[in-house]
C-alpha cells in the first residue's frame, strides 16, 4: 500500500508543553564546514547556514546545534579553539553569528553552540605565551606542563596515549633552544589540555558562557565533558589499549568526580538567564549510572546517549539499550537522548549496511539494505521518549563516503595513526542541495572534501516532494511527532509481547513496531497505521488480527 500515511487524519489534540523544551526536542546538528557555503570558497559558513534555515524550519526540527565556528587553525576541524569569543574568519563574523541566532529565533528554532573546554588550540594566546615565555610563565599552570622522565627528560611524563593515536605528550623547547618540559594533549598536539585546577581557567570559561548567552544562544553542547579533571598526580595507566577504555572502564584520565563541581557552577549561570538555557554533555563514562551523574538536577540538562549508536540491528540488543538508557536517566529525573549519527561516527545508513571493521576504513556494504534499516531505526528512535539528535544529511539517507582519496582526508587521527584510523571525514562530506551544479548546491566554488559520484541524486532537490524519499519520511515523522502527544514525551515505554526479531512498544495512544529480521514476521494488528518506512499491505481486520510486518520495517500505529 503506502510507504507512509502522512495524511492520516490527525485525531489527537496537541499535548500541553511539558516543562523543559529540551526534554523532547528534535535537535539538528549542523556541521558548519559542510552545510552550505555562502561565499563560494569551498568551505561552509555561517551566512550559508542562515540561508538554509527555512529548510530546517520546514523539516520540522526544534533546535539546531552548531559544531565549533570559533577562531581556530582547524587542526581538528574547529575543536582546536584559538579564541572562544571570535568567529573563524573562514566561517564568518561575529555579526553573522548574531544574525544566525536572531533569524533562527524568528523562525521559532533554538540554537545550541559547541563549547570546547577540555583543551584549546596551541595558537590560543595563553598557550603561545606559556610556550614562548618558558618555565616560570604564569600561563604555564593553565595547561599541564611536566618534566619528562629518563636521565635527560627524554621520556614522556606518563604512559597516557592520545585519543588520536601516539603519546598524549609533546616535548617543548625552552626559549634558549634546549629541550624543555612536555605538555599534555589528550587529542592532537595542537590541542593542549587546560589544567582545570587553575582558577583562571574556571573563571575564563564562566565568562565565555556569559559571552554567548548574552548573544542569545539557547544552550551549549559541552565537548569532552568527562575530561576536564585528571586524577591527581597524573598516574600511569599501565595499559596500551587506552582508547578502548574510553567510556567503558575507569581510568585516571576520564570521568573524575571533580568535573561535577564545574558543571554545578555552570548550571547556576545558565539558570540566571531567562528562557531555559541548557547544556548537553558529550560525556563518555563507563556506565549509564556514571553518565547520569552529569544530569543531576543541579548539573547539566542532558548527556548524549551513544548506546543506540553503538547497537547492532538486533531487536534484543536495542531493547536492552532502551531499557538501560531510560532507567539511568529516570533515577535522576533527567530526560533521555537518542543519537544514531554524528560528525565522529560512520553514518547509520552505512553502519547498518553490513558489518563495519572496528577502527578501520568503513565498508559501503549493501546500500539498499543499509538505507532501509536506517529509515526503520530512525522511526524507532523518533518514537522513544526523550529528545532526538539528528545529524545533517541523515534526513537524505546519506551514506558514509567510504572511498575518499587519502590525500583529501583532514581528520588529524588519520595521519597520527599511520592511516589506520581517523576516518571521520567520510561523514563530513558537504551536503548535496541540488541535482546538478558545481558542488550540488553546497556553494559555487567546489567543496573542501570531494563529493562522490551520484551525490546529486541524494540531494534535497531530488527528494523534495517525492513521497518515497527519505527526506519526506523524516518530514512526515517530525510533523507527526509534533502533533502526537504519545511521541517523545514521558520517560517509559511499555513493551508488548512480540516474536523474536520484533520490538513492539506502546506509548499513550500509540504503538511502534520494528522488525529487525530479514523476513516478514507476524504480529497482532496494533491499530491504525500512521507511518512506515517501507510499503505495507492493506491493513484490515480488528485489532489483534494477524499482520505481516515486513523485514527491516518500523510502523507507527495509533492504538
Ligand atoms: C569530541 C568531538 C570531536 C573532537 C574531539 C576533540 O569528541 O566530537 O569531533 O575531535 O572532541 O575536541
Amino acid at each position: 500500500m503506502f510507504p507512509y500515511a502522512s495524511d492520516a487524519p490527525d485525531t489527537v489534540a496537541p499535548a500541553a508543553a511539558p516543562p523543559g523544551w529540551w526534554r523532547e526536542a528534535v535537535i539538528y546538528q549542523v556541521y558548519p564546514r559542510s552545510f552550505a557555503d555562502g561565499n563560494g570558497d569551498g568551505m561552509g559558513d555561517l551566512p550559508g547556514i542562515r540561508s538554509r534555515l527555512p529548510y530546517l524550519k520546514e523539516l520540522g526540527v526544534d533546535a539546531l546545534w552548531l559544531n565549533p565556528f570559533y577562531a581556530s587553525p582547524q587542526a581538528d576541524a574547529g575543536y582546536d579553539v584559538a579564541d572562544h569569543r571570535a568567529v573563524e574568519p573562514v566561517l564568518g563574523t561575529l555579526a553573522d553569528a548574531e544574525e544566525l541566532i536572531r533569524y533562527a529565533h524568528e523562525l521559532g528554532m533554538r540554537v545550541i553552540v559547541d563549547l570546547v573546554p577540555n583543551h584549546s588550540s596551541d595558537q590560543h594566546e595563553w598557550f603561545r605565551r606559556a610556550r614562548e615565555e618558558g618555565p616560570g610563565s604564569p600561563y604555564r599552570d593553565r595547561y599541564h606542563f611536566r618534566p619528562g622522565k629518563g636521565a635527560s627528560g627524554e621520556l614522556p611524563p606518563n604512559d597516557w596515549t592520545s585519543v588520536f593515536g601516539g603519546p598524549a605528550w609533546t616535548r617543548t623547547e625552552n626559549p634558549d633552544g634546549t629541550p624543555g618540559d612536555w605538555y599534555l594533549h589528550l587529542f592532537a598536539p595542537e590541542q593542549p589540555d587546560f589544567d582545570w585546577e587553575h582558577p583562571a581557567v574556571r573563571h575564563e570559561f564562566r565568562s565565555i558562557l556569559r559571552f554567548w548567552l548574552d548573544r542569545g544562544i539557547d544552550g551549549f553542547r559541552v565537548d569532552v565533558a568527562q575530561g576536564l579533571i585528571k586524577a591527581e598526580g597524573l598516574p600511569d595507566i599501565g595499559r596500551t589499549d587506552q582508547r578502548r577504555m574510553l567510556g567503558t572502564e575507569a581510568t585516571p584520565i576520564w570521568d573524575q568526580d571533580g568535573v561535577h563541581e564545574i558543571y554545578r557552577s555552570w548550571r547556576r549561570i545558565l539558570d540566571t538567564y531567562p528562557g531555559e538555557r541548557i547544556a548537553v554533555a558529550e560525556a563518555w563514562a563507563p556506565t549509564a549510572e556514571r553518565t547520569a551523574l552529569y544530569v543531576r538536577p543541579d548539573e547539566l540538562h542532558q548527556t548524549f546517549n551513544f548506546a543506540l549508536m553503538g547497537a547492532s540491528w538486533d531487536a534484543e540488543e536495542i531493547r536492552q539499550v532502551v531499557d538501560t538508557s531510560l532507567e539511568a536517566v529516570r533515577t535522576v529525573g533527567a530526560s533521555a537522548t537518542w543519537v544514531l549519527s554524528n560528525h565522529d561516527t560512520c553514518r547509520h545508513a552505512t553502519r547498518f549496511a553490513g558489518p563495519q571493521p572496528e577502527g578501520q576504513r568503513h565498508r559501503a556494504g549493501d546500500r539498499t539494505l543499509g538505507l532501509r534499516r536506517a529509515r526503520a531505526a530512525t522511526l524507532l528512535m523518533l518514537a522513544l521518549p526523550g529528545s532526538a539528535y539528528l545529524y545533517q544529511g541523515e534526513e537524505l539517507g546519506l551514506p558514509e563516503v567510504t572511498d575518499l582519496p587519502d590525500e583529501a582526508r583532514q581528520d588529524p587521527a588519520f595521519a597520527r595513526s599511520g592511516e589506520t584510523d581517523g576516518f571521520r571525514d567520510g561523514c563530513r562530506v558537504p551536503m548535496p542541495w541540488t541535482v546538478a551544479g558545481p558542488s550540488h548546491g553546497f556553494g559555487t566554488g567546489g567543496s573542501w572534501l570531494p563529493q562522490p559520484e551520484g551525490w546529486g541524486m541524494l540531494s534535497v532537490e531530488a527528494q523534495m516532494s517525492d513521497p518515497d524519499s527519505t527526506l519526506e519520511l523524516y518530514r512526515a515523522a517530525l510533523a507527526l511527532r509534533r502533533r502526537h502527544p504519545g511521541l517523545g514525551a514521558g520517560d517509559t515505554v511499555q513493551w508488548d509481547d512480540a516474536p523474536d526479531g520484533v520490538l513492539a512498544f506502546r506509548r499513550p495512544g500509540f504503538v511502534c513496531t520494528t522488525n529487525t529480521a530479514d523476513r516478514a514476521l507476524t504480529i497482532p494488528l496494533p491499530g491504525r497505521p500512521l507511518l512506515s518506512n517501507s510499503p505495507i499491505e492493506d491493513v484490515e481486520g480488528p485489532p489483534g488480527a494477524a499482520f505481516a510486518l515486513p523485514a527491516h520495517t518500523t510502523v507507527w500505529w495509533t492504538a
